[in-house]
């Protein structure tokens, strides 16, 4: 059995359409601050099996040793986490507190229970800024918010952990920009309030939900002078779940893997892509950039694919077709 902490979320409820369909498992551990039991009933609708799911603060270590006491979890895929960067930089004690406290709890109960298969959601925001283009994952670590700095913090926890036991096996996954949607329409991102990120914010201007798009930078050294992204299906991320749960089952120690397209695409880019999938206008205005923007981040997916045997296979035109029909259906309610 996988426990997938966080796994009522947005890219933790596609990873566990797809554990579910490579025959694994799955239970859910979900505090639901930030997602809805009835995700966990969507994932249940696609996959057509019931999922196990116990409402708990991954914090929160009673509940995590007694999650341990009933469930036989072979290993884990650690989501649960805040990871708005720019509500870390206003919250950063919340944020340290609650990502780090959890991944510490979490070690401590698998540690004690013999578990030691873990799979880290982390992020290419730990990657500094001034690397050169594609990052691999040799590029130098370095943060500038406290969203990115806890990850890259818990990276370090768990390589130390691995050095004090080589029984333990662990992959962190540094995603890239992961949008769309399962093909479905059932499962896809939510997020409350206005959107922070480009691809729900494009969604909801074609809806006509966001009457239109601030661009934030058109000066950017990019061919267009938007900032350049490597967007990545989720459903391509999903699966990479699934490929590092078979690589780590052979292999101990700590392996960090990026999961990206290593393509970039430009905001307006993206933007002409949504107009064709969704047959909708996305009225944008060019705006001044956002603070701590980077201009350009892609992946170079060269150890995935080798090591994990993972390459993504959707491109820009399916992320947002498969997005566009997740966004018509979530409108519906
Ligand atoms: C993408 C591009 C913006 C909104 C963030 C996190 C990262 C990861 C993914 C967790 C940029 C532009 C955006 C808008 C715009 N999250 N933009 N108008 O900042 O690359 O990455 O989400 O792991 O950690 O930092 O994603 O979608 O916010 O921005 O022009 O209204 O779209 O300037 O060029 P980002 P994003």
């Amino acid at each position: 059995m996988i426990l997938v902490t966080g796994g009522a979320g947005f890219i933790g409820s596609h990873t566990c359409v797809a554990l579910s369909a490579a025959g694994y498992d799955v239970l859910i551990a979900d505090n639901f601050s930030n997602s809805s039991p009835e995700r966990v009933d969507g994932i249940s609708e696609i996959t057509g099996k019931s999922i196990h799911c116990v409402r708990a603060d991954v914090c929160d270590r009673g509940a995590m040793e007694e999650l341990f006491s009933r469930y036989p979890v072979d290993g884990v895929i650690h989501f649960a986490g805040f990871k708005a960067v720019g509500e870390s930089v206003a919250k950063p004690l919340e944020y340290y507190r609650n990502n780090i406290d959890s991944a510490l709890t979490l070690c401590g109960v698998m540690s004690e229970r013999g578990v030691r298969k873990l799979i880290f959601s982390s992020s290419a925001t730990v990657y500094r800024a001034d690397n050169p283009m594609p990052l691999d994952e040799n590029a130098l670590l370095g943060c500038t918010n406290p969203y990115g700095w806890s990850k890259l913090m818990i990276e370090q926890i768990l390589r130390d952990l691995a050095l004090s036991d080589p029984g333990w096996s662990i992959a962190l996954l540094r995603y890239f920009n992961p949008i769309g949607a399962h093909e479905s329409g059932i499962i896809g991102e939510d997020p409350s309030g206005i959107p922070n990120n480009l691809f729900p914010f494009v969604s909801r201007v074609a809806s006509g939900e966001i009457r239109k798009l601030h661009v934030f930078g058109s000066d950017y050294p990019t061919p267009d002078g938007t900032g350049v992204r490597d967007y990545i299906h989720v459903m391509d991320l999903a699966e990479g779940h699934v490929r590092a749960l078979g690589y780590i089952s052979s292999f101990s120690g700590v392996e960090a893997f990026n999961l990206g397209t290593g393509k970039g695409t430009s905001v307006l880019e993206l933007v002409r892509a949504f107009e064709k999938a969704s047959g909708r206008p996305v009225p944008y205005v060019l705006d001044d950039r956002r603070p701590g923007d980077i201009a350009v981040c892609y992946a170079n997916t060269g150890k995935a694919e080798e090591k994990l045997q993972w390459k993504a296979r959707y491109g820009i035109g399916e992320m947002c077709r498969d997005g566009w029909n997740w966004e018509m259906r979530r409108r519906k309610g």
